[in-house]
């Protein structure tokens, strides 16, 4: 499967190995970071024909566990030192603390490893990171076409969605590769327009099936995914995932505080889950400054929303964004 837009990323991941002894390239789940870094080590194998060790951390629930992963994996090629090793871990989230400590104490002891990890969450590893964000609409476009069945083959869409509906599908899809690979499965089973049609519904493209066998588990339906998303979430950030799904469009920090804190969700701690959110990807953004605007990608939000029913605090939340932005209104009505 080609890699679709992630030129720059490429060469930034590249550049970074060059300097670092370990990258961990952060983002949503279904953003791309396993298929980002497997290309960068097919140009690594290339260049360098280092040995190669590729370990998936998603079987391993037990964080005690992960350091005996790593070392036996390392054990498993034994070149007497002359080539470079390169130490792919995949899949850090759930157990990010114990695979950054276990990366950390390995790179101390062994200068001559290269290490790349991936993970939903940033670990407290040494080393740089490189956080992935979703694809523009060009890629996603390019990438829905690749997955779409009888594209491939003769380029020519017959009988399949014409360009305008497949951005605007991908636009609803946010870019994320995850849902544009499912969705684009869809089109077996309905009409570009009916896919359309179900993506602009609330719960978007939440528990549309893509996949087969051969796709883990969390990565089947973007709810699957969601749902391994909110395992590593600390409990206050589930809670203002839940909450900041009433708002309908972007918000600030100010904003969250204001609608979504109480005595459950104190501003401190609201604080700490907003910037929880954000280094997940969880809560997108334009730049990195503390009043700016985030938003929460459809899929998100859907979830969010699901979320929020389930807590029993749907209305009560609805309210007070609708309290909210009637505020807001009345306050630019005044200036
Ligand atoms: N840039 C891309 N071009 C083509 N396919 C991609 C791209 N990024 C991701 N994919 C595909 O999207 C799906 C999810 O990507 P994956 O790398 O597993 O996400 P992550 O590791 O961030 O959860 C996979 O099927 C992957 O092959
Ligand atoms: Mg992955």
């Amino acid at each position: 499967m080609t890699l679709h837009g992630r030129a720059e990323a490429l060469s930034t991941l590249g550049r970074l190995m060059e300097t670092e002894q370990l990258v961990t390239v952060t983002g949503p789940g279904g953003v791309g970071k396993s298929a980002l870094v497997a290309e960068a080590v097919r140009g690594q194998r290339r260049r360098n024909r280092p040995d190669l060790i590729h370990l998936d951390l998603a079987p391993v629930s037990d964080p005690e566990l992960v350091p005996r992963w790593l070392s036996y994996g390392l054990k498993q090629i034994n070149g007497g030192g002359r080539r470079q090793t390169l130490l792919v871990v995949d899949t850090c989230e759930h157990v990010a603390d114990a695979a950054g400590a276990a990366l950390r104490d390995l790179i101390a002891e062994r200068p001559a490893l290269r290490a790349i990890a991936t993970s939903r969450i940033p670990t407290a590893a040494d080393g740089a990171t490189l956080p992935l964000g979703p694809l523009d609409v060009d890629a996603a476009v390019e990438l829905f076409r690749d997955c779409a069945p009888g594209y491939r083959d003769d380029g020519a869409a017959e009988g399949l969605a014409d360009d305008d509906t497949i951005r605007e599908i991908c636009e609803l899809l946010d870019g994320l590769p995850l849902a544009v690979t499912i969705a684009a499965a869809q089109l077996q089973r309905r009409s570009p327009d009916e896919l359309l049609t179900r993506l602009a519904g609330a719960d978007g493209a939440l528990a549309l099936v893509g996949g087969g066998p051969e796709v883990p588990e969390r990565q089947r339906t973007l709810r699957d995914s969601m749902w391994w998303s909110r395992r590593v979430c600390t409990p206050g950030e589930r809670l203002l995932w839940a909450r900041a799904a009433v708002f309908p469009g972007a918000f600030t920090l100010a904003h969250a505080t204001e609608v979504c804190a109480d005595e459950r969700l104190s501003g401190s701690e609201l604080v700490r889950a907003f910037a929880g959110l954000r280094a997940q990807g969880l809560f997108a953004a334009a730049g990195d400054k503390d009043d700016e605007l985030v938003w929460m990608p459809r899929a998100v939000r859907a979830y969010g929303r699901q979320q929020l029913a389930r807590l029993g605090e749907e209305t009560e939340f609805q309210r007070r964004c609708v309290a909210w932005s009637m505020d807001v209104l009345k306050t630019n009505s005044v200036e």
